[in-house]
C-alpha cells in the first residue's frame, strides 16, 4: 500500500502535504500558472522571483532545452510585487489549503525589505533568491557574505513570514563553511540549493551560435547537469547545519529517485525547474508516487526516515 507511505514534510512552521513543489523560475509567472499549480499536487506553490516593479524581462530567445537540461536567462520577467500581492490573496481564497511561496529577487538592497514587508503579509513564506545570474551588472549576492549577511537580518525584522534562502553552488569548502556560518547567525526557514549555475554557453551546431540571446548568449544551466553539484551542496550543508535549518534540494529532479537521492543527501523536500517546464504539473503527481515507490522497496513507511542516510562507500555504519 504505497499511498500509506508518508511524503508530507514541514517548513517554517507549515505542513506541507508532498516534500515535492515546483522551482521558482518556470511556469510560475503568470496568474495562470500559479493556479495550475494550486491544483496540482506541487507540495507548495512558488512564485517566480518578483521585483517591485513589472519586467518584460531579457529578450527572446531565453530558454533553450538542452540533451540534459535546460539553459535561460530570462531576466526577471515578472508581474512585480503589488500584482503578485493580489493573485496570492485570490488563490488563497480558491485553494484555502495551498501553501504560497513568495519568491523575491531585489535589484538593491532595500528592495528586499520593501517587497517583504508588503507579501509577507500575504504570503506563508518568502524564499529571499540571493543568487540570481542573468542580470547585466548585479552580482549574485550569496558571493558576498556581507551583504547577505545584512539582507537576511534586516528582511526577518521586516516581516512576521517566515523566510528561505535561495542559494548558488559553493565549490570550495571554505565557502561552504563561510556560508553555513553566516546563515546560522539567522532565523531560516529553509536553504533552497541550488540556483542554475550561471553563464553556461550551448551551441547550436547547424548555425554555430549559442542557443539563447541575452547576455552575450550566456545563461543558468538547469536540469540532469547540475544534479550532482546540487547533491554536493545538500550534503555539504547537511553536514555543516545539522537539523538546524531544512534544506530544498533542487537540480535534476525527473523522477522519485532522483527525490529519494536528495533525501538521502540530507533534504527535506525538493524542488523541481527544468522537468516541471518540461512535463507541466502532472509531473507532481508522476514523482510522488514513484517516490513512494521507491520507499516501499527500501522498506521505508516516510521520506523523512531517509533524511541524511546516504553510506560512504568503504565506511562502515
Ligand atoms: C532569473 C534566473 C534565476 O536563476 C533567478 O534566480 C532569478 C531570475 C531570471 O533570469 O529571470
Amino acid at each position: 500500500m504505497t499511498h500509506a507511505i508518508d511524503i508530507s514534510c514541514a517548513i517554517g512552521g507549515k505542513k506541507l502535504p508532498s516534500l515535492i513543489m515546483n522551482a521558482s523560475g518556470p511556469l510560475c509567472t503568470m496568474e495562470d500558472h500559479l493556479r495550475a499549480l494550486c491544483q496540482s499536487s506541487s507540495g507548495a506553490v512558488v512564485t517566480k522571483s518578483m521585483t517591485i516593479e513589472p519586467r518584460d524581462g531579457n529578450p527572446h530567445p531565453k530558454y533553450a532545452d538542452l540533451e540534459y537540461g535546460s539553459v535561460n536567462s530570462n531576466g526577471l520577467e515578472n508581474l512585480g510585487v503589488g500584482r503578485y500581492m493580489e493573485v496570492i490573496s485570490k488563490l488563497k481564497k480558491e485553494f484555502p489549503d495551498c501553501v504560497f511561496i513568495a519568491s523575491v529577487a531585489g535589484l538593491k538592497e532595500e528592495d528586499y525589505y520593501n517587497m517583504a514587508a508588503e507579501i509577507g503579509t500575504v504570503a506563508d513564506l518568502i524564499e529571499v533568491n540571493l543568487s540570481c545570474p542573468n542580470i547585466p551588472g548585479k552580482p549574485q549576492i550569496a558571493y558576498d557574505m556581507e551583504a547577505s549577511d545584512r539582507i537576511l537580518k534586516t528582511i526577518n525584522t521586516k516581516t512576521q513570514a517566515p523566510i528561505g534562502v535561495k542559494l548558488p553552488a559553493y565549490c570550495d569548502p571554505v565557502f561552504l563553511k563561510e556560508a553555513a556560518d553566516m546563515l546560522m547567525k539567522h532565523e531560516l526557514a529553509y536553504l533552497s540549493l541550488i540556483n542554475s549555475i550561471g553563464h553556461t554557453v550551448h551551441v547550436d551546431p547547424l548555425t554555430d551560435e549559442t542557443v539563447i540571446h541575452p547576455n552575450n548568449g550566456r545563461g543558468g544551466l538547469g536540469g540532469a547537469y547540475i544534479k550532482p553539484i546540487a547533491l554536493g551542496q545538500v550534503h555539504a550543508f547537511y553536514q555543516l547545519l545539522g537539523n538546524r535549518i531544512p534544506i530544498l534540494g533542487v537540480g535534476g529532479v525527473y523522477t522519485g529517485r532522483d527525490v529519494y537521492d536528495y533525501v538521502l543527501a540530507g533534504a527535506t523536500g525538493v524542488q523541481v525547474g527544468t522537468a516541471y517546464m518540461q512535463e507541466g504539473p502532472a509531473i507532481f503527481t508522476r514523482i510522488a508516487q514513484e517516490l513512494r515507490n521507491v520507499l516501499a522497496e527500501k522498506g521505508a513507511r516516510s521520506a523523512q526516515e531517509k533524511l541524511g542516510m546516504l553510506k560512504i562507500r568503504g565506511v562502515n555504519t
